[in-house]
């Protein structure tokens, strides 16, 4: 009787690493975009003194920072709004085909990470519509990834992933981001 029940209760371990094995098989089985698009934004914090062409300022930092130096130390608490224009290339220069607006956030004392919440807008002819994103920003990581939380007009109801690169930087005043959205759900 002992080994019986002994032998049912390897059976069902058994059971339970093969159906686990299958279940963590299928988590790694990704599908493909059905959309996917590469853009970039270019963000000019306000430092003070470039209030023409700056693009994001500072609207709240913690009580030992200010409103025109990013906080030390690694800007935690504080908390960027942005309008910023974006390009098909790497060129700040060339016309913009939206603008991606939103904010974001530094969310830890002890390295540089940021939270992100933001739409790209589009308002031309040829696009109409808003993909929203929402996230952590691990900024010292080569690559990172945000969520593709919705959408709407051409970009109705949508769903996905954009793989965030840090293009460019210029000390604490300018960082060009390279998005590469990557849309699983598209109607
Ligand atoms: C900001 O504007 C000034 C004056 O037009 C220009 O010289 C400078 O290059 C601009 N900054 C950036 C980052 O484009
Ligand atoms: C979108 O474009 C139209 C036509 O140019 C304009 O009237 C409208 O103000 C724009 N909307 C935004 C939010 O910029």
């Amino acid at each position: 009787m002992a080994a019986t029940t002994e032998l049912i209760s390897a059976l069902l371990l058994f059971l339970l690493i093969c159906s686990s094995d299958i279940s963590s098989g299928e988590k790694t089985r990704r599908p493909e975009p059905c959309k996917r698009l590469v853009l970039y934004f270019h963000d000019i914090l306000y430092n003070g003194k470039n209030a023409q062409n700056a693009t994001s300022a500072i609207v709240a930092s913690p009580a030992w920072g200010d409103k025109t130096t990013l906080a030390a130390p690694n800007r935690f608490g504080d908390v960027v709004v942005f309008d910023d224009p974006l390009t098909l290339d790497n060129n700040f220069r060339s016309a913009p085909v939206g603008r991606a607006q939103g904010f974001y956030l530094y969310d830890k004392k002890e390295i540089l990470t940021a939270w992100f919440g933001f739409s790209f807008v589009f308002n031309s002819t040829r696009l109409k519509g808003a993909i929203n994103f929402a996230g952590a920003d691990d900024i010292m990581k080569n690559t990172r990834d945000l969520s593709v939380v919705g959408g709407t007009g051409d970009f109705f109801m949508t769903r996905g992933l954009a793989t965030l690169t840090t293009d460019a930087f210029e000390d604490d005043r300018y960082f060009r981001l390279r998005v590469d959205v990557k849309l699983y759900e598209c109607f």
